[in-house]
């Protein structure tokens, strides 16, 4: 390394490139080189390229802290986090970006993410239901701690996608909610303020679309980067299913 945190290799980063909008464009791979700097991750390198070579390519980014989600893309084959991926774990230094399947492209590596996760949240109906008279000077209600950090883990998910661009039951099965909307399912299952019983959740995720759907396919687990208990969660689910009717 120099004294101006250089580390000595050029990296190849490698960009599928598509403008949906524009009726004349083909995607393409264009490949990028830049010098690799101490402590690079990809959302540094992807800024040196739009900053210094290509002010057109487009990608999504907020919080470059591994919490908002935005930055997930396929790296090297392989859906995860932008923010959180370091250059240095390429030894070849090629890297090769791709942008998540499933999810309406908007151009380059940016996807629509947040209309599939809303209409996904309103076809699991994600949000509390409580028959409980809600006091407003309530800020928190007691939960047994067991119960709370289960649902304060669940609620870990960041909505990033990667779960769903990794499952080949989706890619294959249009309808199918993804393992992001299980994980969603089972929290509110879980937690005893909601008051939904199993034949309301039967009647949402109880078929094919939904918790049956599900091959294990377990490609939802392998990429999720909060490392969520993704398989056991769906299993869960699943006895509670079966157990209805
Ligand atoms: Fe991302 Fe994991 Fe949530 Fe899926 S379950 S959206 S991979 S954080
Ligand atoms: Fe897909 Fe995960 Fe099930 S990868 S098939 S949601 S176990
Ligand atoms: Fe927020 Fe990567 S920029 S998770």
């Amino acid at each position: 390394m120099n004294e101006r945190g250089k580390m000595g290799r050029t990296l190849k980063i490698s960009v599928l490139r598509y403008n949906p909008l524009d009726k004349k464009d083909r995607p393409k791979m264009q490949t990028y080189e830049i010098e690799e700097t101490m402590g690079m991750t990809l959302f540094v390198a992807l800024n040196v390229i739009r900053e210094t070579i290509d002010h057109s390519l487009q990608f999504d980014f907020v919080c470059r802290a591994g919490i908002c989600g935005s930055c997930a893309m396929v790296i090297n084959g392989t859906p995860d986090l932008a923010c959180k991926t370091l250059t240095t774990n390429f030894k070849d230094g090629e890297i090769t970006l791709m942008p998540l399947p499933v999810f309406e492209l908007i151009g380059d590596l940016s996807v629509n993410t947040a209309k599939w996760m809303q209409e996904m949240t309103h076809q699991i109906e994600g949000w509390i239901v409580t028959n409980e008279k809600v006091d407003i000077n309530l800020i928190e209600e007691r939960m047994e701690p067991n119960i709370a950090d289960e649902v304060f883990e669940l609620d870990r998910c960041i909505e990033c996608g990667c779960c769903v661009s990794g499952c080949g039951t989706k890619r294959m099965h249009e309808h199918f909610v993804g393992a992001v909307a299980l994980n969603r399912v089972a929290r509110f299952h879980i937690d005893p303020r909601d008051s939904r019983d199993d034949e309301h959740w039967y009647d949402l995720v109880g078929n094919d679309d939904g918790v049956f759907g599900c091959m294990s396919l377990l490609g939802c687990a392998d990429v999720c980067p909060k490392n969520l208990p993704l398989q056991s969660k769906i299993a869960y689910l699943r006895r509670k299913m079966v157990s209805v009717k």
